[in-house]
């Protein structure tokens, strides 16, 4: 069975969030089953792996979009390096950029991806078994090769588009129609969504299946899902929840070159203490205090516009008996608040920017990890951190859900269902009780480190929803 993965993120090619760890894992996972090929396609972008890494040039062509001819080159990465074929598609001006977001038109970006990749697969008479589609990024494949004189060798490939991410749909106005590959134009309300042209709603209404990346996210967006709450409703019949995995090679604490200190579940209170002492002695942090961490995009839907308050009321509260530490960027106001507190408060620290290797090092050495997400389809950073024997404090929503049982019902985290600063430093004061209790600390981080988060089970769900 040959799949073909479409996506403008791949770790560790370009990652921006948890979509690359997905598609940088899934799809090595699956090639570990009898008779599966699956393969990455993906923008081109300027980045280190890709200078790194010699690639073929496999095609080489033009594409119309709107008034304007394209260049499309497809290459391909020599040795296979990352457990599966990885193509990268170029278009000069548009998929030769520094970064998958962040531009003006992104729109154009998209749809020349979608359009690119297309016309290779149809020029080359590449007739895949599925296309599955990740976010609405690629959310008009299943409708273009359907409705696409140019694609009509694609015809009938079924297709797969997973939702990561429902805030985020892609929407356009109809004049971008122009832009698109020529299409049957009766057919244009599979496009449309209130006027618009709404690519994760064609996703949903074309593809042969749809998934969500956790069953409890599933639940949620038949009654909060940006306005689409009825679509995936008439939908449901096509509708799976499948949980992401971790990939348990690049996330092992035995193995991971990032650490200071590696460690397993049979020496980890010793060496997370240490890892810990390193990481509070580089940011002026107190190592005999507990430790709360926090790593994401500070956006409201991982709810960091509580954070700032968080920091000044537990500190102050606690009479400054732990420290918090974040990672992450995004939001001016809440960037400049947290700024304005780390010079504030010695217990407090805060490391602004996109950091892999400093992650990696707060999952190892963190007490607890904050989560008080208001919508979190799945989320990694739970897994990430049990797997480094830190204790999980989630908002009781989607994937975290699904991921996360408080210890009150027999599980190793900490939940709370009201996403609010009171409710996350109610469940910090817990989390502080807990701490003080050493064996029941010990007890927790070996209880973490011991489940079982790997892709395997979640690539054979999909193997089987392929087979369907
Ligand atoms: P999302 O994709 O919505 O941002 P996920 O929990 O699925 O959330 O995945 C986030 C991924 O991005 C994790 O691998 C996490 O470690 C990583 N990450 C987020 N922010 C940062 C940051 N500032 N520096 C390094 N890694 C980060
Ligand atoms: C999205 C979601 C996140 C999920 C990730 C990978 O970025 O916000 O919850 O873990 O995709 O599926």
């Amino acid at each position: 069975m040959i799949v073909y993965h479409l996506s403008t993120e791949c770790y560790p090619v370009a990652k921006v969030g948890g979509l690359a760890d997905v598609v940088g894992a899934l799809p090595k996972y699956q090639n570990k089953i009898k008779d599966v090929d699956a393969k990455v396609v993906m923008p081109w972008y300027n980045k280190p792996f890709v200078s790194e890494h010699e690639f073929d040039i496999v095609f080489d062509g033009f594409i119309h979009q709107g008034p304007n001819m394209l260049q499309v080159q497809v290459l391909k990465e020599k040795t296979d390096v990352l457990g599966f074929e990885l193509y990268l598609v170029k278009i000069p001006g548009l998929l030769d950029r520094d970064n998958p977001y962040g531009y003006q038109d992104e729109s154009f970006q998209f749809l020349a991806f979608q359009h690119g990749v297309l016309h290779w697969l149809s020029a080359m008479e590449i007739r895949p078994d599925v296309l599955h589609c990740h976010d609405y990024h690629t959310g008009l494949v299943p409708f273009m090769i359907e409705y696409c004189p140019e694609f009509s060798v694609l015809k009938g490939v079924k297709t797969i588009g997973t939702i990561h991410n429902g805030e985020y749909q892609g929407m356009m106005n109809w004049e971008m129609a122009n832009y698109l590959p020529s299409f049957d134009s009766y057919k244009w309300g599979l496009m449309d969504w209130n006027g618009y042209i709404n690519p994760l709603a064609s996703m949903i209404k074309c593809s042969t299946a749809f998934t969500t990346v956790s069953e409890g996210y599933l639940e949620e967006l038949f009654v909060s899902f940006r306005g689409l709450e009825s679509l995936v409703r008439d939908e449901f019949g096509k509708a799976y929840g499948i949980i992401n995995g971790i990939d348990t090679e690049v996330w092992n604490p035995e193995t991971d070159p990032m650490l200071d200190f590696n460690f397993n579940s049979k020496n980890a209170v010793e060496l997370k203490k240490k890892n810990k002492e390193k990481l509070c002695k580089e940011y002026g942090l107190k190592p005999e205090l507990p430790l709360f961490a926090f790593i994401g995009r500070f956006a409201t839907e991982k709810g960091a516009d509580f954070l700032p308050d968080v920091v000044w009321r537990s500190i102050k509260q606690s009479y400054g008996a732990l420290n918090i530490m974040i990672l992450g960027s995004g939001n001016s106001y809440i960037e400049n608040k947290l700024k304005e507190y780390d010079y504030t408060y010695t217990n407090f620290a805060l490391d602004l920017g996109y950091k892999e290797h400093l992650s990696h090092k707060i999952y190892a050495s963190a007490d607890f990890l904050l989560m008080p997400s208001r919508v979190e389809p799945c989320g990694l950073n739970q897994m990430y951190s049990m797997r480094y024997g830190t204790v999980p404090i989630v908002r009781y929503t989607g994937g975290l859900r699904d991921t996360v049982e408080d210890i009150s019902t027999g599980g190793a985290g900490l939940n709370f269902t009201f996403p609010g600063v009171d409710d996350i430093i109610h469940t910090m004061n817990r989390a502080m009780g807990i701490y003080n209790q050493k064996g029941v600390m010990e007890n927790l981080i070996h209880a973490n480190m011991n489940f079982d988060f790997a892709w395997e089970k979640s690539a054979e769900k999909y193997i089987a929803l392929y087979r369907n």
